[in-house]
């Protein structure tokens, strides 16, 4: 079975502080949680990675990263390399986010190689695709994001992209409180595996964790979540509550 998985993206949020008590509380509710076999991902300010992984470690969730440079070790002001990240504990990385590529310019090509700095440094990627409202609205959201998944994974082995965590966000969903419908998430993770499945083989697109972000919240869930082809969720704004992002953690199977 595929791992299900809920990762939970702060963004720039939340002072070291606000950061530490966040951090306490989800553990806290996550002590009583209805189903321990789902992996649980916080994904905190860089800053924070540290404090995040050793609370996580000691609470039965992981660490993630919101992104990662593309290169080695080296002279690079203010990057931070996969290398860094994995000494600090940390086990995921978000890649590919929409905020990344429209307000820093990350295209495919540099992101196939930042899976790769990741990959190489034992990180999952958590390699994020979606259209914009105009693509969709325009009928091309199919190729959009066939085009993302390709040009920044198919250099990859088979044993190598079976260790990636795909999250589809459509652009028009994140931070908007528009959904996109349990049907469109479908719709669009069920293309993006038989994209997969057409090159590297229906057993590894079948192994693939495929999570939706965009507007994900505690009363639309459990219904996205039920979705055969949605595997868990990438959270944004609802992750930044303790108690709404256990209650999402919690909406498998409702
Ligand atoms: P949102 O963000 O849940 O606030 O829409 C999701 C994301 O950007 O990962």
């Amino acid at each position: 079975m595929r791992k299900r998985i809920v990762a939970g993206n702060w963004k720039m949020n939340k002072t070291f502080t606000e950061a530490e008590s966040l951090l306490f509380d989800i553990a806290e509710l996550l002590s009583d949680r209805d189903d321990t076999n789902v992996e649980v991902v916080v994904c905190p300010p860089s800053l924070y990675l540290e404090l995040a992984s050793d609370i996580a470690k000691q609470n039965g969730f992981k660490c993630g990263a919101q992104n990662c440079s593309q290169y080695n070790p080296g002279a690079y002001t203010g990057e931070i390399s996969a290398e860094m990240l994995q000494s600090a504990g940390v086990q995921y990385v978000i890649l590919g986010h929409s905020e990344r590529r429209s307000y820093f310019g990350e295209k495919d090509d540099v992101l196939a190689l930042k899976v790769d700095k990741a990959l190489m440094n034992e990180l999952t990627p958590i390699y994020c695709c979606g259209e914009v409202l105009k693509e969709r609205e325009g009928n091309s959201h199919f190729a959009v994001v066939e085009e993302q998944i390709k040009k920044a994974l198919f250099h990859l082995k088979n044993d190598e992209i079976t260790k990636l965590v795909i999250a589809y966000e459509p652009v028009w969903a994140i931070g908007t409180g528009r959904t996109a419908t349990p049907a469109q998430a479908q719709e669009m993770h069920a293309h993006i595996r038989k994209v997969i499945a057409d090159k590297y083989g229906v057993d590894t697109a079948n192994s693939i964790s495929i999570l939706y972000g965009g507007s994900c919240n505690p009363g639309n869930a459990a219904e996205l979540f039920a979705q055969p082809d949605v595997d868990g969720g990438l959270i944004g704004g609802a992750s930044l509550k303790a108690d709404d992002f256990v209650k999402i953690i919690n909406s498998f199977g409702k």
